[in-house]
């Protein structure tokens, strides 16, 4: 592992060559946005479908009129107010943005991130930088230099070191039907602070009044390697009973549930923050716990419905949706008696 400083990490961008980069919400893996060869390399390493747009980083919004036009008022305002930061904003793309970045869209995904080594980067380089989650498709995003070593090795080139994200979860995206902003993705930044902020309502895109969608939000996305369960307080114990009786080892992710209750061999309990924005902090490096440890299956004690805490809720969906019972069936009457 190469862990370069600003002006190597310059050199390698010009050059070309992939940089992971330190943000606020997760690890990136980044290229040169303006070199088509530099960003085919991103999809290579990810193992990426190329129809998947990427986000393309920037230094400040004084850099945004390269990339986008026709910018909504609504936009303009947003990144006035929470730019540098963790929301991505989806706008008309410039003539001569590259399609390997947009995906062949006639918007391109736009932020000025909130992370001092990736803003010197930005500042040095002076470009866009395209930057997707720095793990192979469909994983966990990494929020330590170490998540992402551990996903790539040598493959994902020089890494920068930033210290833990401070979010740990991604950006929210949002995007305009007709003025109106629509949340793409749920993100560190809640519904609720964007609708304060603008004093209106936003849509959702799985909403049926918005004909917004994001390419490549399939359901698989953002999911551990080992199966995850979400279930309510009252379901927890039975089913951590009932899964360790059949001699599975279990993780457990515990909100108001005392760790304590599953003092006993082969269960793993966690006790995780009690608000939404410290246990988005950790989630993925749980997470990714989890899957090193070599734990079966993965039961998490479901969070509140509210706004405040609907990106967990988003990830913690598309990690334990279509899996069980499929991909992994339940424990068999003889694995039981093992
Ligand atoms: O927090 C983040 O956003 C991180 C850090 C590294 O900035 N980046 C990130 O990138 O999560 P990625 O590629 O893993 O997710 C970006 C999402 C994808 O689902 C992609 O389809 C969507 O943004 N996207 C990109 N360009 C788009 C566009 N023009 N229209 C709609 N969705 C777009
Ligand atoms: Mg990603």
């Amino acid at each position: 592992m190469i862990v370069g400083d600003i002006d190597r990490a310059v050199e390698h961008l010009r050059r070309g060559m992939t940089v992971v980069i330190p943000t606020e919400t997760v690890y990136g893996l980044g290229a040169d946005a303006a070199n088509p060869t530099a960003v085919r390399r991103i999809f290579a390493i990810k193992g990426r479908p190329v129809s998947h747009p990427l986000i393309v980083h920037l230094e400040s919004s004084g850099r945004l009129e390269s990339w986008a036009e026709k910018i909504p008022p609504i936009a303009a305002r947003l990144a006035e107010r929470f730019w540098p930061g963790p929301l991505t904003l989806v706008l008309p793309r410039r003539p001569g943005v590259l399609t390997e970045v947009t995906g062949g869209q006639s918007t391109v995904a736009v932020r000025v991130p909130d992370h001092p080594v990736a803003l010197s980067l930005l500042k040095a380089f002076g470009g866009g930088i395209a930057a997707p989650s720095a793990n192979r498709f469909g994983h966990l995003s990494p929020t330590s230099s170490r998540d992402v070593y551990e996903e790539f090795g040598e493959s994902a080139g020089m890494i920068l070191e930033g210290g833990p994200c401070s979010f740990g979860v991604e950006s929210t995206i949002v995007g305009f039907q007709e003025n109106v902003p629509v949340i793409l993705r749920p993100g560190a930044i809640s519904s609720g602070t964007l609708e304060a902020f603008l004093g209106m309502r936003v849509l959702r895109s799985d909403s049926k009044d918005s004909s917004l969608r994001v390419p490549g939000s399939s359901l698989s996305h953002y999911a551990p390697e080992t199966p995850l369960e979400v279930l309510p307080e009252e379901e927890l114990g039975q089913r951590t009973l009932y899964l360790a009786a059949r001699s599975r080892r279990v993780g457990i992710l515990c909100r108001t549930v005392r760790p304590e209750r599953f003092d006993r061999e082969g269960l793993t309990p966690f006790s995780m923050p009690g608000d939404a924005d410290g246990y988005a902090r950790v989630l993925y490096a749980v997470l990714h716990f989890f899957d090193r440890a070599g734990v079966e299956r993965i039961l998490v004690e479901a969070p509140p419905r509210t706004a405040e805490w609907e990106a967990v809720n988003d990830r913690l969906g598309r990690a334990a949706l279509l899996r069980i019972g499929k991909e992994y069936p339940e424990p068999s009457r003889e694995e039981s008696l093992r």
